[in-house]
């Protein structure tokens, strides 16, 4: 059997992003366990703040199609995202209205969101970790787009000291949080394929 496919979507764009670094470790524990990993940047999918009357005149930005054909591309997808006042960032949440509005013939809407598995993990500076982050993004998927999301997640917090030089988690209770996420995925994920 080829190798299950994991895509993994950093929430934040910001020159020494937190969230980057820690996708950027969940990549790697996915690489161990076996997967084929992709990590994107949403700076190469450039988007307009989402508007109907944008939409209706210009239709869904290339962008947005690109981004939902990476989803498809997937069998397991992982976003980390930051927490801007409780909830997720306008980057992540812009980008999931976009691709949900993407219509492709012969494709029922949201199917992208349907059937593969989704995880999400968050990484803050504060003692929660971006929990209402994790939070607010797991409504947005389940409800909203219908989703399955994983129940293991990872709240990294303190997280500007929680790598090591090397970009390792130092407390072993975020690695081994990380690495349930891990196995749960590409469980989840091989049950949906
Ligand atoms: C508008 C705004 C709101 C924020 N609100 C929260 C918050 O509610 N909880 C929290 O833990 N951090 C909050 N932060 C801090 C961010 O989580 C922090 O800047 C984080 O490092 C951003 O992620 P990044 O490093 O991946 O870019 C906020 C930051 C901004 C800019």
């Amino acid at each position: 059997m080829s190798a299950i496919k994991i895509l993994v979507i950093p929430g934040s764009i910001r020159t020494g992003s937190l969230n980057a670094r820690l996708a950027a470790v969940a990549a790697k524990a996915f690489a161990l366990a076996g997967a084929d990993v992709t990590r994107i940047s949403l700076a190469d999918y450039s988007l307009p703040l989402y508007d109907a009357d944008l939409e209706a005149q210009s239709g869904v930005p290339k962008a947005a199609v690109e981004l939902k054909r990476q989803l498809g591309a997937h069998h397991g997808v992982l976003m980390v995202t930051p927490e801007y006042n409780a909830s997720v960032p306008p980057l992540v949440k812009n980008a999931v209205d976009w691709v949900s509005r993407v219509r492709e013939r012969g494709v029922p809407p949201l199917e992208v969101f349907h059937d593969r598995a989704y995880a999400m993990a968050a990484a803050s500076d504060g003692p929660l970790g971006g929990t209402g982050a994790l939070m607010a993004l797991r409504q947005i998927l389940t409800l909203g787009c219908g989703a399955t999301v994983i129940p293991r997640q990872l709240a990294l917090s303190f997280a500007g000291q929680a790598f090591d030089d090397d970009d390792r988690l130092k407390l072993p209770r975020d690695a081994e949080a990380l690495q349930a996420l891990v196995w749960q995925l590409i469980d989840v994920a091989q049950a949906m394929m």
